[in-house]
């Protein structure tokens, strides 16, 4: 399963996510909402210093130090609204060390409301993209062809329709929207730390991470030498599996001494490189503390001085390390958002792999809707392979409307195979097939199945109730029309006994009805179906002799004026057929009437003396 278009998943992808871009955008003015409500909650934990619980410069409003002009535009904004809010309380007789908690309380709820909102509406992206995805990565695997069903694996299929789906809903449902809000939040708390201190952030966020790079490098190193240490064990594993295998030889040619030092050398190697991966981790921690309190002994320093020489309160450092702080959860949400989009864009890949691959079996561009059948099935020197074996051999073989023809010969002779290729189940690897003179290949799939009803060995029903599988995939069908065609298959009786009667679901339980039972109601299916050609392939073997007896009836009955390709074992069946063909490893061996292969000794007639047709049910066949 390859293609062009399973390569590039994203854009593809964006396609699903496109239909709700509606949605995505109030998301995400949700988000900004948010984000914004971050930076005020910053602002009012300065206020709630400052001011509320007054530990700023005394009757300063701004707190922001004594020169207010030089606040940058974002915290002179914050500030006003600020200031309208004071007022207010003031006028309501509410101090500050009440008001400001307030707010801050306020701000808090409302922040988490428009939390609510964004993530409830972009998950529910993730899950309608998941939804639409999976409605037509089903609606492709029904077009798929039966070869691909026979080679399909179950559980890769399960897996790519279940899990790999559910991959990109968390992808484009959670991951996203962590990180939309991520880098938003990030964004805008950086604004709000550089318009606080410009110097105080450029310190922080410029600075510190060059400090920090000595933790980076270490922790680069000690991730090598934990691999190299890791292999180096493994070198070690190699020599000790050779010598439990070898040691007859190592005895007999006397040389423990030198495979003692090839073993000490290895392990010794191993003990270097370990060596060195503890140096690193007894580091890790002692560097990480020195530097982060070189770090803040620098930060505090630094804004000792700028609290001496009023450019900052307290209240603007506590807000400041607030917006650090706050900066770890989006930080880590971003980074994490590559792997998640990795993950779902393979799967994604493995979804579309499995959309695009090749319908063999599809209608041509130009195909014709085929007439009701009239005249003539022909199988023009059809042969047919599955893999590299023939199983099929230049077939000719021609059907005439009304007939039955009965198809004999030995398990794996290619009976089944010959008339899958009728409904294009395959197609022939050679030859052709034509129904009224069109080739099967020119004709819409939908034309031609419409006419072929089939009955098989093994009866499917499906998990619904007894009227809707016999008016299988039309929903809407008259009840009258359904006991009619349970009537004729002799189904009608045992379904009226059923505990719901013809709404009694029938899939969910087989051990409800007898194998008998189902053939009747497949049978019923067959004959709500009206199809003109009908396919019966060894419908009756499965089954004991009284229920063959019933379901042989009910065959006869479904038989009645339709063209009829019916692989039997039975006698009476096959010799009431208008003419019989004989395969044998995939070549028409013989074909004739009964009598005629009974007298020319061939393959028929051994197969008839062997008692390879059965005959138990003569009293059904008696009757019409
Ligand atoms: N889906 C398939 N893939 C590969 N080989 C198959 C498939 N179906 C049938 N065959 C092989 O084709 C041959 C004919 O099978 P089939 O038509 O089922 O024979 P019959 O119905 O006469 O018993 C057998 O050798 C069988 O193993
Ligand atoms: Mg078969």
């Amino acid at each position: 399963m390859e293609s062009n278009g399973s390569r590039k998943p994203l854009p593809r992808l964006l396609v699903y996510f496109g239909r709700y871009r509606g949605r995505a955008l109030a998301a995400l003015a949700m988000m900004a909402a948010v984000s914004a409500l971050t930076v005020v909650f910053l602002f009012l934990v300065n206020k709630l210093i400052d001011d509320a619980l007054g530990a700023g410069a005394s009757g300063t409003l701004t707190g922001f130090g004594k020169s207010p002009r030089a606040a940058a535009p974002l915290i002179a904004w914050l500030q006003r609204g600020y200031a309208a809010m004071r007022s207010a309380a003031d006028h309501a007789g509410l101090p500050a060390r009440l008001a400001v908690p307030l707010l801050l309380l306020a701000t808090l709820v409302a922040k988490n409301v428009c939390s609510y909102f964004s993530e409830f509406a972009l998950n529910g992206i993730g899950i309608a993209m998941v939804r639409d995805l999976r409605n037509d990565a089903y609606r492709q695997l029904l077009r798929k062809s039966a070869r691909f069903y026979s080679q399909a694996s179950t559980g890769d299929l399960l897996s790519r329709m279940l899990s790999d789906v559910e991959q990109i809903q968390s992808a484009f449902g959670t991951r996203l929207a962590d990180f939309a809000q991520g880098v938003l939040t990030i964004l805008l708390v950086l604004v709000y730390a550089f318009s606080l201190n410009p110097g105080l952030a450029f310190g922080v966020f410029v600075i510190a991470p060059i400090v920090l790079l000595p933790i980076v490098d270490n922790t680069r190193r000690l991730g090598k030498a934990a691999f190299s240490s890791r292999e180096r064990i493994g070198g070690i594993g190699a020599l000790l599996s050779e010598t439990l295998r070898g040691h007859r030889v190592i005895k007999t040619y006397g040389v423990e001494e030198f495979e003692a030092d090839r073993f000490a050398e290895a392990n010794d190697r191993y003990f270097r490189v370990t060596r060195r991966t503890i140096r690193l981790q007894a580091l890790n921690s002692p560097l990480m503390e020195v530097l982060a309190g070189i770090g803040l002994v620098g930060l505090f320093a630094y804004a000792g001085g700028q609290i001496e020489q009023g450019r900052m309160t307290v209240g603007g450092l506590v807000s400041f390390l607030a917006a650090i702080m706050m900066l770890y959860k989006p930080l880590k949400d971003v980074t994490k958002t590559n792997m998640a989009l990795q993950i779902a864009l393979s799967s994604a890949r493995r979804i579309f792999e499995l959309v695009d691959s090749e319908t063999e079996i599809a209608d041509k561009p130009d195909a014709v809707d085929l007439g009701a059948f009239s005249r003539a099935i022909r199988y023009e020197d059809v042969s047919f392979r599955y893999g590299d074996d023939w199983v099929l051999r230049n077939l000719d073989l021609t059907i005439r409307r009304g007939e039955t023809v009965a198809i004999v010969g030995p398990s794996g002779a290619g009976k089944t195979t010959l008339v899958n290729l009728l409904p294009r189940l395959y197609d022939p690897t050679e030859g052709r097939i034509t129904l009224d003179g069109v080739d099967l290949k020119d004709a819409t799939l939908a034309s031609l199945r419409r006419q072929i009803g089939i009955v098989t060995q093994d009866t499917i029903l499906f998990d619904t109730s007894a009227r809707e599988n016999v008016a299988y995939g039309r929903p809407d069908a008259p009840e009258e029309a359904v006991r009619a065609a349970a009537a004729a298959a002799f189904a009608d009786e045992f379904v009226d006994r059923l505990p719901e009667g013809y709404e009694t679901r029938v899939g969910e339980d087989a051990g409800r009805l007898s194998g008998g039972q189902k053939q009747r109601l497949a049978i019923a299916r067959a004959l709500y179906k009206d199809a003109p050609i009908l396919i019966l392939d060894e419908a009756t073997s499965q089954l004991d002799s009284e229920s063959e007896a019933l379901v042989s009836r009910a065959l006869a009955n479904l038989m009645e004026g339709r063209t009829t390709l019916v692989i039997a074992h039975r006698l009476s069946t096959v010799r009431r057929a208008d003419r019989i063909l004989v395969l044998d490893r995939g070549r028409l061996a013989e074909s004739g009437t009964h009598a005629e292969l009974l007298t020319r000794n061939g393959l028929y007639r051994r197969l008839h003396d062997m008692q390879f047709f059965v005959e138990k049910d003569e009293a059904a066949e008696a009757r019409p």
